[in-house]
């Protein structure tokens, strides 16, 4: 089973996917984690996130593996460690929507988190889980919420993680640039079309989220 959880930034949905994919019993992919390290390492080695192709060759050098976590998400290894919440940083969230916008870099992520999740079924989130990853799977949500709950989301994740998240018209600033840019890309843009169920988040808690999905993928599945 490949569930499709699609969104833009701070409307929850990496903890939706991982308490969904506790209840359904496999693995989740977080693929923004994916583009975050790579963007990590991108500004370790002082390389331009809008270059192409200097991004290119970082990618081509690094050793990103993923590995089981014991709460069932799948962690992204650079070099065989953990990067934690150094992923998180603001500098890092803005450069990971600055690589991904490379269409060669899409192409191999896309690569990896299809052969990862292809053998045991997986929760995928993301902004092209549905679009692009695994276009045919039933099971496509696209999460929403309106702008100040999801600044007020994203920075109480980022207060949780112990970061210097600064003011929340900062996390608006941050969350505004990202959104321009993952929705206006020419590769992939985040986009919900008519195959995708929509779920307005607002006024909903993580539990009632996955409650609902769950609620969905029953009747889905019953007309599959
Ligand atoms: O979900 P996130 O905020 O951790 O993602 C960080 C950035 O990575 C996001 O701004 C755009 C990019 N991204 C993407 O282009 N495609 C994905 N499937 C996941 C993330």
């Amino acid at each position: 089973m490949i569930v499709a959880i699609d969104g833009p930034s701070g409307v929850g949905k990496s903890t939706v996917a991982r308490r969904l994919a506790q209840r359904l019993g496999i693995p989740y992919l977080e693929t923004g984690a994916m583009y975050r390290v790579l963007a990590f390492e991108v500004l370790r080695q002082g390389v331009d996130p809008d270059d192409p192709k200097a991004v290119t060759e970082v990618f081509a050098g690094l050793d990103l593996r993923l590995e089981p976590h014991q709460d069932g998400r799948l962690e992204v290894l650079l070099n065989g460690e953990p990067l934690g919440d150094r992923i998180r940083e603001p500098e890092v969230s803005e450069a990971s929507s600055q690589v991904s916008v490379h269409p060669e870099v899409r192409r191999k992520m896309v690569t990896l988190q299809r052969a990862l999740a292809q053998e045991t079924g997986a929760v995928l989130e993301g902004r092209d889980i549905g679009t692009k990853v695994f276009p045919e799977t039933p099971f496509k949500f696209f999460l929403e919420a309106p702008m100040d709950v999801r600044v007020e989301r994203r920075f109480n994740q980022l207060q949780r993680a112990g970061q210097n998240s600064g003011s929340r018209e900062e996390v608006l600033e941050e969350v505004t640039r990202r959104d321009l840019r993952d929705t206006t890309r020419a590769d992939s843009p985040l986009t919900m079309d008519a195959t995708y169920h929509h779920i307005e988040t607002g006024d909903l808690d993580v539990d009632e989220v996955v409650e609902e999905i769950v609620r969905r993928i029953g009747e889905i599945s019953q007309q599959h």
